[in-house]
């Protein structure tokens, strides 16, 4: 697939099938996320965790959601991006942008539904019980969370070639 047909294929997918990603997607996914640009170049400031055991993601679903509604709609591979806080404050939120994007892009190039999850990221970081479970060290933070499967509605979902962001020009 080329880039614009990735970009125009990604989109957030609320609704997961139980079929699990192969092994070797996933790598593919998690290099993509490790290529991205990074301020600083600081990618040792960042940490991947990478959740396909189903009791986690259930604990991780119910602590975001409070038993009211299902943040990870049932996606069964999470992963979750980690980050310390660096010298240039917040830094560490734009770098998570970069990673995620190339990842949910990587994820549209291979066919596999995707979504950025903010609220499942910030309920791990609320969490110190659930953080110390995931053996996330406690000098680094979950900033974002990419959900990956396989969808069972709106598969084939395009994007319109249409700008959502409005643009003043100066020229
Ligand atoms: C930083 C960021 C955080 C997001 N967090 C969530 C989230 O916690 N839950 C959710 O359902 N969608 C989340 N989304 C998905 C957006 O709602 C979605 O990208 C937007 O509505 C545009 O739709 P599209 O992704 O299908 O193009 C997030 C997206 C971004 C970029």
């Amino acid at each position: 697939m080329n880039t614009y047909d990735a970009i125009k294929k990604r989109h957030s997918a609320r609704s997961y099938t139980d079929r699990q990603i192969e092994k070797n997607d996933l790598e593919k996914i998690l290099l993509a996320g490790g290529m991205a640009a990074v301020g600083m170049g600081a990618y040792d400031s960042m940490k991947f965790t990478v959740i396909q055991n189903k009791d986690l993601l259930t604990e991780i679903d119910n602590v975001a959601g409070a038993g009211k509604n299902h943040p990870l709609y049932g996606a069964p591979t999470l992963i979750l991006l980690s980050a310390k806080e660096l010298r240039l404050p917040n830094i560490e939120y734009s770098n998570a942008g970069c990673v995620i994007q190339n990842m949910m892009i990587m994820a549209a190039d291979l066919e596999i539904d995707n979504i950025y999850l903010w609220g499942a990221a910030m309920a791990v970081k609320n969490n110190p019980e659930l953080k110390a479970k995931l053996n996330i060290p406690e000098d680094y933070h979950p900033i974002a969370s990419i959900a990956l499967g396989y969808s069972d509605k709106d598969r084939d979902k395009v994007k319109e070639e249409v700008m959502k962001i409005t643009a003043e020009y100066f020229l």
